[in-house]
């Protein structure tokens, strides 16, 4: 059977990540949350109080740092992995949302990063989500999807997702940190979040999570009949 490359963009907390783990799951491909690697460099640099500033000292930080992703498939869950430690749970705090933007608009962590993830797509058959997948890791993919919802949607149900983890957040405050990452993310000068002139674009506010699976399997399924 052929394989694909699928590659998924939009907006943080529209639902790409739940989306994009089916998909993988129903092709039977690995899935990569490009996010989470962006958000494990943020930790790290917070831990050890790296300045990001110093072009230098960023880039000799990268080269030390080793980020992967291992499944757990009794507990459903496919954890990342930094530097052989589970990370998980910390990067998906609130302190951690609220810097990571700020450190993947440095151009020296998304260069290291797009090169990981080139090299875990070389043997093709993956889904990835990001912001810049379609555009700049893998310009190529046979199918690009471009995601979206409403701004109080994509707020509840990123409250809805910290309250499962035990973070009790305003959605106030979620809403501010939302707004503040749209704006870096599609603003910055290094691959800034913008939607593929050949992506599919879905705005999701009124779809349910099996509608968007069901849709995007079957848009992979064209592809993968085309090939
Ligand atoms: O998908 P997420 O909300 O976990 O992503 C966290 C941040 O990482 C997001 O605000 C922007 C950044 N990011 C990026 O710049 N490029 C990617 N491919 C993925 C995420």
């Amino acid at each position: 059977m052929p394989r694909i490359i699928v590659a998924i963009d939009g907006y943080s907390s529209c639902g790409k990540s739940s989306t994009a783990k089916l998909v993988a799951k129903q092709l039977n491909y690995p899935y990569i949350d490009t996010g989470a690697m962006y958000r494990a460099v943020t930790l790290y640099f917070i831990q050890n109080h790296i300045s990001l500033t110093n072009p230098k000292e960023v880039e000799q930080t990268l080269a030390g740092l080793q980020i992967s992703f291992r499944r757990h498939a009794e507990l459903g869950r496919n954890d990342t992995y930094l530097n052989g430690m589970n990370v998980e749970d910390e990067i998906r705090k609130m302190y951690v949302s609220e810097r990571v933007s700020e450190v993947s608009a440095i151009p020296e962590v998304r260069h290291a990063l797009v090169a990981q993830q080139q090299r875990m797509g070389r043997s093709r058959g993956i889904v990835m989500d990001g912001r810049d997948i379609g555009t700049v890791v893998f310009p190529e993919a046979e199918l690009k999807i471009f995601m979206t919802a409403n701004p109080l949607i994509r707020a509840q149900r990123r409250q809805q997702e910290l309250m499962e983890k035990g973070e009790l957040v305003g959605l106030e405050q979620i809403m501010e940190n939302l707004q503040m990452r749209d704006h870096i993310d599609t603003h910055r000068s290094e691959s800034p979040l913008r939607q593929a002139e050949d992506a599919v674009f879905i705005d999701n506010s009124m779809m349910t999570l099996d509608e968007q699976v069901e849709l995007v399997v079957r848009l992979a399924d064209e592809q993968i009949a085309l090939k």
